[in-house]
């Protein structure tokens, strides 16, 4: 017997190297998991590169490839448009995809500077009153189980002190690794700290329920100079004969206070030589401690009185009971990075269909892009910064001057 058919939501996505690879991935299997949504209809993907998006098209089963991003806005037949450029293009897509009444997933950190996160905010808050345009920013590790457990763990754990967290990759160690458009700051915004310190900045708030408000940083460019890259996807490449600037920072380190009281320990680096993706967050809290490593995803690391059995225990978050895991497998069959991809995707619709605004929206994406701000304020003033609810002080300045 054929039930009634649903009609999916029609996706267009922008970019097709890694993350274009990552949520192709989850647009393709969604479906497949998560029975409580109607398949999405991948109706076209497009790059700057034909040859790749029509690759990736072939690949996850996208309908058409397309050159120019402005094709996909255009089209009727699109409803969501999904952001997976370089920073420098997360603005200007989205707001003309708003503008045209289509959801938006863009992918983090929201933009390369406050300006541009505040007129995305602004589009995203008229979308959303006009039509009910979903505007939702990729911070995909909130979407792990784990995460979910440690904010429930929290929630009853008493009066928060420490958060410390850090973001350690190794990826440019080799100084003849090339230049790709992360190292510059026209095309990333920044280095470590919006590639790296801002997935901490929103997990942190995120688990805690707590906004930063303010902070003292530094921020390191170790190598000034590298080949450009002649080609390059994700965290690879290969270099071409140029020498160009490195722009962007190589690594940060900031302490921060959190409103209601919490102090926070942070660092990102791209230079953590053996660490080749290590996002790690522990929170202390007077009645318990939660921590997260995403190399061990599946896991969660709890401490709380127990009565003479007290000691630091791993869960095994993979139970029915934990957040998305009815879905899946048995328990102690485990997930991945992957896997919450695929989460992050499963919410969208969902809102989509409900009507529900889906969190972390632009207006989460743009308070972790105000603590990335007063970050580099800090760092240039050598001074403590608030995390102002202002327009950016800076400008295209050199790091380290
Ligand atoms: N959520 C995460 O864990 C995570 C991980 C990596 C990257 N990211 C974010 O995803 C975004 C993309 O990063 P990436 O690693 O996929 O980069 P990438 O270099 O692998 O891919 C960038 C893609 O953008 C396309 N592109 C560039 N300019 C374009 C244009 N004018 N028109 C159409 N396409 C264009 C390129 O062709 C390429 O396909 C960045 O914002 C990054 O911060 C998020």
């Amino acid at each position: 017997v054929k039930g009634p058919r649903r009609t999916g939501v029609r996706v267009g996505l922008v970019g097709s190297a890694f993350m274009g690879r990552a949520h192709s991935f989850a647009w393709a299997n969604v479906a497949s998991v998560f029975g409580e949504v109607s398949r999405p209809e991948l109706v076209a993907v497009c790059s700057r590169d034909r040859g790749r998006a029509a690759e990736l098209a072939g690949r996850y089963g996208w309908g058409e490839s397309e050159e120019d991003w402005r094709r996909l806005v255009e089209r009727a037949d699109i409803d969501l448009i999904d952001v997976c450029t370089p920073g420098a293009l997360h603005k200007e897509i989205s707001v003309a995809a708003l503008q045209a009444g289509k959801h938006v997933l863009c992918e983090k950190p929201l933009a390369n500077g406050l300006t541009e996160a505040v007129a995305m905010v602004a589009a995203a808050q008229e979308a959303w009153e006009a039509v009910g345009a979903q505007a939702v920013v990729g911070f995909n590790v909130r979407r792990f189980p784990a995460i979910r457990l440690a904010k429930d763990v929290l929630s009853g754990a008493g009066t928060l002190r420490h958060v410390r967290a850090s973001y350690l990759q190794d990826w440019l160690v080799d100084p003849e690794f090339p230049m790709t458009w992360r190292l510059d700051r026209s095309q990333a915004g920044s280095g470590a700290l919006g590639d790296l310190a801002s997935h901490l900045i929103d997990l942190a708030q995120y688990i805690t329920g707590q906004q930063i408000f303010e902070v003292s940083s530094l921020m390191q460019t170790f190598v000034a100079q590298r080949h450009v890259a002649a080609a390059s996807s994700g965290l690879s490449a290969t270099s071409g004969a140029d020498l160009g600037h490195v722009t962007v920072d190589d690594a940060v380190a900031f302490v921060s206070r959190f409103a209601d009281g919490p102090v926070g320990a942070f660092e990102a680096t791209r230079f953590a030589t053996g660490h080749r993706n290590s996002l790690r967050i522990e929170v202390n809290a007077d009645d318990a401690t939660v921590g997260f490593d995403i190399e061990r995803p599946n896991e969660l690391v709890v401490y709380r009185p127990d009565g003479g059995l007290e000691g630091f225990r791993c869960v095994n978050v993979t139970e029915g009971a934990h957040a998305y895991m009815q879905a899946w497998w048995p328990p102690g069959h485990v997930l991945g990075w992957d896997h919450s991809f695929i989460h992050q995707a499963r919410d969208l619709l969902i809102g989509i269909v409900e009507g529900e605004k889906v969190r972390p929206d632009f207006a989460d994406g743009l308070q972790v892009q105000r603590v990335l701000d007063a970050v580099e304020r800090s760092a240039r003033a050598k001074q403590w910064q608030t995390v102002q609810e202002s327009e950016p002080s800076y400008g295209n300045h050199v790091l380290n001057d």
